[in-house]
């Protein structure tokens, strides 16, 4: 990535990863992502502020030299995954009397994932203010995002939080600011729904931990730079809310279309009844655009039929993850086809035990519906939407 100043004395020095499709092998990035790195000059000390996945190691490495950065004094290190903190040893090994400032926790994930020896570090505490150079930086622990050792980084006269995942998102864009506030929006809910929404309740501590500063710039290192803070700051308090939205998310797979004349039975009736829906397919949708509408949608539907004894393996995945993201959804309808028999409720039922939500009467059909099914999908249809209007949704 071309290096960029953002302002006088500190420069993005990062990489910009077009091509990475997935990220921990699980989590789809469609508009590939960055590893931003900073680098920060204060009189005669120079910092880094995280650095890149080891893949673009070289990338980092040739930005510092452009720079004429022959002496590295620290890098800072938020978090110890490896996409920040993978190219640390390499840097290390380039600038031999940098220091690493990290907390306790990162220091010891560090040490463990990098191999990086107990004296390259310096440790700092909560809300530690150091002065380095001409500058001054504040550390503020905000364990949970994601990992439990993160913390971010105020630096004082220029009013920037250097937040490392936090507030990140995965998009590759040579701009570092946003240019077009809807896909912004909605590449950080991407990242906030895949990445943080299970530590919903914890961010809303750590937002309270940095409510007070006076942030003129926010530098995550995914994606955006943010010169209007307040943009994303409100999309993660509106995320991070009790509030849900009145829409329902339909996730479903279906054998031999009983399952599917199901759904889109249910579908029908809610869109009607004044329901927004939105509806995926498990056989062909991307786990982060489900992962997206979970973030704030008052209902979700399952739609599964009984395979051999059980949901079909895409519910129970799609289910497992959504009891691994923790969603603030209010209520969870399961429906479904079967053929003789089978578990698929307690089954499902088990891998939901992190939801707060309530279960509305499940409807399970035995082959196609008939007229006395469809009177029960009525039911289920007229409970959702009862339960909206009860919220004031509707
Ligand atoms: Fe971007 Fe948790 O690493």
């Amino acid at each position: 990535m071309a290096i960029i100043k953002l302002k006088e004395d500190i420069y993005s020095v990062g990489s910009i990863d077009w091509d990475r499709r997935l990220f921990d092998e699980l989590i789809p990035l469609p508009d590939g992502t960055s590893y931003n790195s900073y680098l920060i000059k204060a009189d005669d000390k120079n910092i880094l502020i995280d650095s890149v996945d080891p893949t673009k190691k070289d990338e980092l490495i040739k930005n510092l030299k452009e720079l004429n950065i022959d002496k590295l004094d620290y890098i800072i290190s938020h978090h110890s995954e490896q996409d920040h903190s993978g190219s640390i040893p390499f840097i290390l090994n380039i600038y031999k009397d940098a220091k690493v400032i990290t907390n306790e926790k990162c220091k010891e994930l560090l040490m463990s994932h990098l191999h990086i020896d107990d004296e390259k570090f310096h440790l700092i505490n909560d809300n530690e203010i150091l002065k380095i150079g001409n500058k001054n930086f504040k550390f503020i622990f905000t364990p949970w995002v994601h990992w439990p050792e993160t913390f971010v980084t105020y630096l004082i006269e220029d009013k920037i939080l250097f937040t490392c995942d936090f507030f990140g998102s995965h998009t590759a864009s040579s701009s570092p600011y946003i240019e077009n506030e809807c896909i912004a929006e909605k590449n950080a809910k991407r990242y906030y729904a895949e990445i943080m929404m299970p530590f919903r309740n914890i961010i809303e501590k750590n937002l309270e931990k940095i409510k007070d500063l006076d942030i003129k710039m926010i530098a995550p290192s995914h994606g955006y730079i943010y010169d209007k803070p307040e943009f994303i700051l409100n999309l993660y308090k509106d995320w991070i809310s009790d509030d849900v939205k009145n829409k329902a998310v339909v996730v479903y797979v279906s054998m031999h279309g009983s399952t599917r004349n199901i759904i889109n039975y249910i579908v029908k009736g809610l869109i009607e009844k004044g329901i927004n829906v939105q509806q995926f397919n498990l056989t062909n949708s991307d786990l982060g655009e489900i992962a997206i509408s979970l973030v704030d949608s008052a209902t979700v539907i399952l739609g599964t039929p009984t395979i051999l004894t059980g949901p079909h393996p895409l519910a129970l995945y799609v289910t497992y993850l959504m009891n691994a993201l923790k969603p603030k959804t209010k209520f969870l309808g399961i429906v479904g086809s079967y053929g003789w028999g089978g578990q698929t409720l307690n089954i499902l039922k088990d891998t939901i035990k992190n939801l707060k939500v309530e279960l509305i009467e499940p409807v399970l059909i035995k082959g196609d519906p008939i007229d006395k099914d469809y009177k029960l999908l009525d039911n289920f249809i007229d409970t959702i939407v009862k339960k909206h209007k009860d919220l004031k949704l509707l």
